[in-house]
């Protein structure tokens, strides 16, 4: 390993930080010793804004594990050359999300009698939902209220103006479609909400009716399908924006987005989909003509075997899916033959990925 200054900072020649350059600035933040970072919390003790911006390496020394610092204040600070690499690679604890293969829904099943006294399990079905975007569990309680138990295990629930949780049931006068026994084409919850909620719960207390079979799809696979074959469909997609509305007696809700949102690094960020629900804004007609083909197209795609599975959801069987990558929908059901109830609720994806992030980092 070879280092040097330039610039007033430092200069790695060779090793596993070759070419990476440390401002000392950058690296005076990073003092960790009591003074500066409180020891249980690991958060700053002091205002990082108010040092002095035209600190300098007084001196520095390094080896294989450590480089030392002494800055022109008279601090010394001592990394780790693993934490530095660490840092700057971005190094992400969490694997990157992968498109649906052909035997995915196999591998979504997880046994929750199992699960829920194994350590190991649980982070398994921690990793496929972040990967996959959804998991099915099976063997959980029929019980009402079994929803808000599980998805308590994993974060604070998301309460809504349904509540803390909803029961999705049949009944008369709904101010949703889904609490009726019609069948819902591929749709994401609730795309009017600020924040659009980022994982749906569904447990079945009970599925005794002929018909309601649920349907997955990802949204994901959509998105990369389109920007690598059909790339007109993709781009107008990622670029109108389009009124998402909810009205009831009480409140009425609204929230713009793209059907195909991409981050900035133009990846996949979300998908909103649900044709109950969108208005599209009155743009130039040839354009406008061009979106709703592309909207047509991905309202195809969803309900195409290549992106969607069907199972049907038992009772004591729960799914849970990111609803800001999946799209979920149910087939028409007949009341009079049995009853079908499920119970639902939101989270949210910073506390799961969180919790998976700290397994995943022991
Ligand atoms: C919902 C929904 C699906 C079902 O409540 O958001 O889409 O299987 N329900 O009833
Ligand atoms: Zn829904």
């Amino acid at each position: 390993m070879s280092v040097n200054i330039h610039n007033n900072s430092i200069t790695f020649v060779e090793g596993p930080l070759a070419g990476k350059i440390f401002h000392p600035l950058w690296l005076r933040e990073r003092l960790n010793d009591k003074k500066n970072l409180d020891p249980i919390n690991l958060q700053r003790l002091y205002e990082p804004s108010l040092i002095d911006i035209s600190i300098s390496i007084k001196e520095f020394s390094y080896d294989e594990k450590n480089l030392t610092i002494k800055f022109s204040n008279e601090e010394v600070g001592i990394f780790l050359i693993k934490d530095l690499l660490n840092e700057v690679d971005q190094h992400n604890i969490l694997p990157d999300k992968k498109q649906w293969e052909d035997n995915i829904l196999k591998k979504s099943y997880h046994n929750y009698k199992i699960l829920n006294n194994s350590l190991e399990l649980n982070i398994d079905m921690l990793r496929n939902f972040h990967l996959f975007g959804f998991v099915i569990l099976t063997h959980m309680s029929k019980k009402e209220g079994a929803v808000i138990d599980f998805a308590e295990t994993l974060g604070p629930v998301r309460s809504t103006n349904f509540g803390k949780y909803f029961d999705v049931i049949s009944k008369p006068n709904p101010n949703d479609l889904a609490y009726t026994a019609l069948g819902l084409s591929p749709h994401t919850d609730n795309p009017y909400r600020k924040p659009v909620p980022g994982i749906q719960l569904l447990h079945c207390i009970v599925n005794d009716a002929e018909g309601g079979n649920s349907t997955l799809v990802d949204g994901l696979k959509i998105a990369n399908y389109l920007k690598k074959n059909e790339k007109h469909y993709f781009d107008i997609l990622t670029s109108v924006e389009v009124l998402f509305h909810f009205a009831d007696k009480d409140v009425v809700l609204q929230n713009w987005g793209r059907l195909i949102e991409l981050d900035s690094n133009n990846n996949f960020k979300q998908i909103r989909f649900s044709g109950r629900l969108d208005y599209v804004p009155a743009i130039n007609p040839e354009k406008l003509v061009i979106f709703y083909q592309a909207r047509k197209r991905l309202y195809e795609l969803c309900i195409s075997k290549d992106f969607m599975v069907s199972f049907r959801l038992e009772s004591g069987m729960l799914a849970m899916f990111d609803n800001h990558r999946l799209l979920h929908g149910r087939t028409k059901y007949d009341p009079s033959s049995g009853n079908r109830h499920l119970q639902g609720c939101y989270i949210e994806h910073d506390v799961v990925e969180g919790k998976l992030r700290k397994y995943l980092s022991k």
